[in-house]
């Protein structure tokens, strides 16, 4: 589960950090859409129990600076070569967006086998996804855009999804507003979201090994 984090300021950083960390969230996204993007990669980086990552790459600059501020991955909104050929010298794992069979298929001739799948809702939802998965056997999606609670559990339950992503768990306002204890609320409802659709699958592969 990943919240796709939009800063306004690079003081809530930390208390959001400790937000997520407290919900049960191990991972996160911080973007660099706001000039506060970048300082916040650097602060959240602290933290040693999130697995951070830095959205909307845009070029090579921006990986080198966001992987000297500690991101540990790299997500762009798109399938850029520059973007994903430094992330690769660099020896980090980066995720472009994906929502074609064609833009698939040059992240598999790179290498890659994870991609994000973005803008998910609008790009067909899940069964754009499931269509897209079905020729690339192996290849792993990280769909974010228009998901939430509503629908969040039928992407977990896709074989082919690696984890999901996006921003209902830290929604503007309420960084905004320094509401925390919200942010955990929502946070430790997706982690438990995350659980129940283990649970679900568990005996699922148990029948499936068995049968
Ligand atoms: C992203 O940046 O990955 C997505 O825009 C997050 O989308 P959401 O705000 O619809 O969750």
């Amino acid at each position: 589960m990943v919240p796709v984090v939009v800063l306004d300021d690079p003081d809530d950083a930390l208390p959001l950090a400790d937000a997520l960390i407290a919900g049960g969230l191990c991972c996160a996204e911080v973007t660099l859409r706001t000039p506060a993007g970048q300082l916040a990669v650097a602060a959240m980086a602290r933290r040693s129990e999130l697995l951070l990552g830095v959205g909307t790459v845009l070029d090579p600059e921006q990986v080198d600076r966001s992987v000297a501020d500690g991101a540990a991955f790299v997500v762009s909104p798109g399938f850029d070569d520059a973007v994903v050929e430094r992330c690769q010298e660099l020896g980090v794992p980066v995720l472009p967006g994906t929502v074609t069979a064609t833009e698939i298929q040059r992240a598999r001739r790179a290498g890659l086998g994870v991609v994000k799948f973005f803008p998910a809702e609008t790009s067909g939802g899940l069964p754009a996804l499931q269509a897209l998965a079905a020729p690339f056997h192996g290849m792993r999606f990280v769909p974010t855009g228009g998901i939430g609670p509503a629908n969040v559990g039928s992407y977990l339950r896709c074989p082919a999804v690696l984890a999901v992503g996006g921003s209902w768990m830290v929604p503007r306002d309420l960084v905004r507003e320094h509401r925390w204890d919200e942010i955990t609320r929502l946070s430790a409802r997706a982690v438990q979201t995350v659980a129940e659709c283990r649970a679900e699958s568990v005996p699922a592969q148990v029948a499936a090994v068995a049968s």
